[in-house]
Order: structure tokens, then C-alpha cells, then sequence
């Protein structure tokens, strides 16, 4: 028997029961659809729809099915469609007449609403917790080698030299963005939905800003029909979820190719590497390819969603039902990554001598050739050119460029520009990615993270 039997001849059929149920995933919504109704409980007690002893009845059964749900001994009835139809059955099959009473001034489609806005506003809580734990981790594995350096890559093609560090905090900084994204959109999710009814209130003299102020939202809606048909909280979380995964995805090629042979600039913990089953010698970053894989499935989370959304008339309908599995999905996939990322960096070890290596090949001196010269007022166009054609013997005659240029009488003042290392001190504009402009970057990131941090 389902709570509209009143109204239907026959029940329903098994084909549709699959299709409709949602029990089977949205059970994990309990312990947010517990605190719902109880906060709408105390709402119609404090109007006076409900007496103080049904009032407390009612919380002290909605407390015990959470138990029950916690513990494992709660039984699902052949009638549970959802998670909230559960919850209201055990009520009144509890509390009897009084449990009846749970859903005055109520409707599944406010308590959707609202048990949903809880649980994503708890999820992007620890999505930005893990966020911020990711960002330290960039930090401090560049603090603890604070002068190794490697090549910036531009088109995967040596370009200057650039302090691990500086590289690092590229990644964090995104991850700031991130986690200020995440905050926004909790303070958008922060809006109670309840005492919206079906679509346009009741006729009962409810105040829903008592039960927004229970639940600890910010604000309470100010339009019924789209305080149930809004899921633009969802889509959202999903689109900050989806670049995360993007940002995650960029750092897990970028360990792929770092633990290559080919570059060898660093290596994964054992804790952090598979093998393989054939090859002996194999010490595979799988950690980092899953990482960038998940980002499809976060992606796609993300445009499902969307299309769900886009041809709904106002106000709800059953199409909405299709906002939790995504939602459920991308969380535990972001909150699984993130963790298994920032493993992976604490178990890193950054080969320094092999990325210097690379960043000290003289070509990447070019440049501070041709500043060198500008600093003496040769024109920029005038002075690339010059050095473009010293690049050019370098190759033509495979003779290394810093040679080239020692040998140039013009040139060979500035030798000591291919020193180990001199490229990358000369990195100093603010922002840039050498020592001196490093100390003021740290602390700005600091700063941001610091004041982000608090927020969350
Ligand atoms: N399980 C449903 C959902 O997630 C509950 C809402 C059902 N409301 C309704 N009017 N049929 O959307």
C-alpha cells in the first residue's frame, strides 16, 4: 500500500516500481531527512499545529529510526519508494496517529528540496576540506625543496626555467579557485526550500523561516515554485566538482610524465605505484592516470544533469529524482581523488638533479641573452634576432649554444648567464617563477588560503 492508495484502483505495476524507486540510492539521505523533519516538526509545534508532547513524540521517533538506519536494523517496507516515504511509514507505524501528522503543511517535493540542499551543503564542506588539504600539500612539498628547479614547458617544449615551487603553487592557486567556488556555491545551497509545499505554499499558518533558522540555513526561499524546482545548487556543485577533476586531471598527466623514464624528474612512493603483472620491472602511476580519467566521468555527471534539467516545465517533476546518483557520484569520485592525490604527492620525491639538468640547457638562456641586450637599449625585435641566429648556428653545426656564444666577440660577455642556474635568479618580475619573486608569491598564497580557509 503506498501513501496515495486512496486515490488508485490497482497497484502499481513492477516495471514502473523499478523504474520510480529510488530507495536502493537515496537511503543515504537519512540522517539529512531526519534533521528535516525534525526541524519541520519543531516549525509546526511552534505554530501550533502540532502539540508540544506530539511535537516531542515525533522528534524522539524520527531519533529512533535514525538509529535504526545507523545501526543497520532498518527494514525497508515493500511500500518505500524513497528514503523520506520510509521515514514517514517507520513514523507512524511507531508513533501511530501521531506520526500521521508529520506531513502536514508538506510535501515531498519541499522535503526533496531541502534534504538534498543539506546533504550537498555538508558535501561541499568536506570537498573544500580536502581541497585545502590538496593546496598544503602542493605547498609544502615545494617548500621542503625550496631551490630545486625544473624547465617550464610551453607546447611540452622546454621554455625557461622555473622553481618547483612556482610550479607547484600553479596548481594550488587553482586549487584557491576551486575552494572559493565551492564556498560560493554552499551560500547559494544555504537556502531553505521547506514550507514551499507541493508548489505554492498551504493554507496552514506556517512560518518556514522557523525551520530554515533550525537547520542553519542562511536564508528561506522567497518563491514556492522555484524553492521545489530549483536545482541549479546541484548543477553547480557538479560544474565545481567537474573542474576540480579537470585541475586534478592536469596534475595527474603532468605526474605521468614526470615519473617516465623519459623525464625522470620524480618518483611515487611504492604506497603509490602499482606493478605489473607481466613485467618485473614495472613501477606503474596509476594513481595519477585514474586521476585524470575521472574527470570524464565527473564531466559527465555534470552534462547529464544539464540535460536533464533543460526542457522542465515549473514546477517539479519526476525528472528531478535524477539529480542523486550524479550527485552522490562525483562527491565520493572528487573526495576518493583528492585524497589519493594528495598521497601521492606526500609520497613524492623530486629527482633535483635530473630537472636541473634539463633546465640548464642553454637554450633556455636565449632569452636572458636577448633581455641582456635590451637592457643596453638594443631594440627587443633587433636583439631576438640576433640571438635567434646564434640559436641557429647551435643547431646547424651541433655545437652547444653556450659555446656559440662564448665565441661570439659581441656575445661572449655574457658567458656567465649559462651558469648553473643564473637563468632562473634572473626570474624576478612579480609572479615570476625565480627565488626572489617566490617569497612574495608564498606568502600572497598564504594569504588567500588563510582567509578562504576560515570560511570554510
Ligand atoms: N524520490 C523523489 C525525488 O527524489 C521524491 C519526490 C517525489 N515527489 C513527487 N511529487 N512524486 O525527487
Amino acid at each position: 500500500m503506498t501513501l496515495w492508495s486512496g486515490r488508485f484502483a490497482t497497484s502499481m505495476n513492477e516495471a514502473l516500481w523499478d523504474l520510480s524507486e529510488s530507495f536502493s540510492f537515496d537511503r543515504v539521505l537519512y540522517s539529512y531527512d531526519i534533521d528535516g523533519s525534525m526541524a519541520h516538526v519543531r516549525g509546526l509545534v511552534h505554530c501550533g499545529l502540532l502539540s508540544d508532547l506530539e511535537g516531542q513524540t515525533l522528534v524522539d521517533t524520527l531519533e529512533r529510526i535514525r538509529e535504526e538506519f545507523s545501526s543497520g536494523t532498518f527494514e525497508r517496507a515493500p511500500s518505500d519508494e524513497d528514503v523520506h516515504m520510509a521515514i514517514e511509514r517507520r513514523a507512524t507505524e511507531l508513533a501511530g496517529d501521531v506520526g500521521a501528522k508529520i506531513h502536514t503543511a508538506r510535501s515531498r517535493n519541499d522535503q526533496v528540496a531541502t534534504t538534498l540542499r543539506l546533504f550537498t551543503r555538508d558535501a561541499l564542506t568536506r570537498i573544500a576540506a580536502a581541497t585545502v588539504e590538496m593546496v598544503d600539500t602542493l605547498v609544502s612539498l615545494g617548500e621542503s625543496n625550496a631551490s630545486s628547479y625544473l624547465p617550464g614547458y610551453t607546447h611540452l617544449q622546454r621554455a625557461q626555467p622555473v622553481l618547483l615551487s612556482h610550479h607547484l603553487n600553479a596548481h594550488a592557486w587553482s586549487l584557491l579557485r576551486d575552494l572559493e567556488r565551492l564556498l560560493e556555491a554552499r551560500s547559494r545551497c544555504n537556502v531553505s526550500p521547506l514550507g514551499a509545499g507541493a508548489l505554492a505554499g498551504t493554507s496552514l499558518p506556517i512560518d518556514p523561516s522557523f525551520a530554515s533558522t533550525e537547520l542553519g540555513f542562511i536564508t528561506t526561499f522567497a518563491n514556492s515554485m522555484d524553492a521545489v524546482s530549483d536545482r541549479d545548487f546541484v548543477a553547480e556543485t557538479l560544474f565545481d566538482i567537474a573542474l576540480i577533476g579537470v585541475h586534478l586531471s592536469r596534475m595527474g598527466e603532468e605526474l605521468v610524465l614526470w615519473t617516465s623514464s623519459e623525464f625522470a624528474f620524480a618518483k611515487l612512493g611504492d604506497d603509490f605505484t602499482t606493478g605489473s603483472s607481466m613485467l618485473p620491472q614495472k613501477k606503474n602511476s596509476d594513481v595519477a592516470e585514474l586521476a585524470r580519467a575521472k574527470s570524464g566521468r565527473l564531466i559527465g555527471n555534470l552534462t547529464g544533469l544539464l540535460v536533464t534539467l533543460k526542457g522542465l516545465p515549473l514546477a517539479y517533476n519526476r525528472d528531478l529524482q535524477e539529480d542523486k546518483e550524479p550527485l552522490f557520484d562525483s562527491v565520493r569520485q572528487v573526495l576518493m581523488t583528492l585524497k589519493a592525490m594528495t598521497g601521492a604527492y606526500r609520497s613524492l620525491a623530486f629527482d633535483e638533479r635530473t630537472a636541473s639538468l634539463a633546465a640548464d640547457d642553454p637554450f633556455l638562456v636565449a632569452i636572458d641573452l636577448a633581455e641582456s641586450l635590451v637592457e643596453e637599449g638594443v631594440p627587443f625585435r633587433q636583439a631576438h634576432e640576433m640571438v635567434g641566429k646564434l640559436v641557429g648556428q647551435s643547431v646547424a653545426n651541433d655545437v652547444s649554444f653556450a659555446i656559440v656564444v662564448q665565441n661570439d666577440p659581441e656575445l661572449s660577455r655574457y658567458a656567465h648567464l649559462f651558469e648553473p642556474g643564473a637563468a632562473l635568479t634572473r626570474r624576478r618580475s612579480p609572479g615570476a617563477s625565480g627565488p626572489h619573486a617566490m617569497l612574495r608569491q608564498a606568502e600572497r598564497l598564504m594569504e588567500v588560503r588563510r582567509a578562504l580557509a576560515s570560511r570554510i
